[in-house]
């Protein structure tokens, strides 16, 4: 569909900092895998008009009888990952059609998807940016070191921490996805791409450890 909006959602890491006995995105969050979370709210969200799943290699089966489960009728692919997030993001674009306009990346380590952040995403993409990503303040004094030595110390109200559902033009995405990078849109900003900022939100924290798990189930029975 010309002008579509694809939600690639990462899910083929280990989760070997959460350390379950199987990937962190299939790990229990409550009565369902992690990864059903954010599917169900991706394909609940009307600005979505397709879901690739990216997911380790031999869980792809897995992961298309979970869609089936919670009826995300959207998930259009399910395809395996790559050795790092970026190769696994390459992947995952591979199943997105030429012809998408915005392709919205988000870690399935993330569960806790806000109703409204999709449209904020979009509309920033509508005001002319290459990309958007929603942010947070961060609360810490954050420093750059070589080793166990403190080189620099940026001014913190510069800074931010962001976290995905990340959007970008589906073009400059897929133009600038060749490289290797903690997150999509650094490899846009690399390439000049201009990205902007919307709000994040607290509840948006990407699972990592077990207690980040123990966090999100709480935040899920209040
Ligand atoms: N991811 C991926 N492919 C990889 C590595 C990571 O799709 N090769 C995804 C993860 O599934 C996750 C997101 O990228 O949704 C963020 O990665 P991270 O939180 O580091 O998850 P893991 O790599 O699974 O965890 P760990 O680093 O503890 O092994
Ligand atoms: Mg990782």
């Amino acid at each position: 569909m010309p002008g579509s909006t694809w939600a690639v959602v990462v899910a083929a890491g280990r989760g070997e900092r959460l350390g379950d006995d199987r990937p962190k995105a299939f790990a229990r969050l409550g009565e369902l895998p992690l990864l059903a979370e954010s599917l169900r709210r991706l394909d609940d969200c009307d600005d979505v008009d397709a879901i690739v799943v990216v997911v380790p290699p031999e869980w792809e089966e897995p992961a298309i009888l979970l869609a089936e489960e919670i009826g995300a009728s959207k998930v259009a692919a399910v395809v395996p990952g790559g050795e790092t997030r970026s190769a696994s993001v390459r992947a995952g674009l591979e199943e997105v059609p030429e012809d998408a306009a915005v392709v919205l990346v988000h870690d399935a380590a993330r569960p806790l998807l806000p109703p409204n952040l999709v449209r904020q995403l979009l509309d920033a993409i509508g005001r002319g940016f290459d990309g958007a990503v929603p942010a947070l303040p961060v609360a810490d004094t954050v420093k750059r070191v070589e080793g166990d030595v403190v080189v620099e110390t940026p001014a913190r109200a510069e800074l931010v921490a962001v976290q995905t559902p990340q959007a970008f033009v589906a073009s400059v995405l897929r133009a600038a996805a060749a490289g290797e990078g903690s997150d999509c849109a650094s490899l846009v900003e690399a390439a000049g791409g201009r990205v902007a900022v919307v709000p994040g939100d607290e509840r948006l924290l990407k699972i990592t450890t077990p207690a980040d798990l123990e966090r999100v189930r709480g935040w899920l029975d209040g």
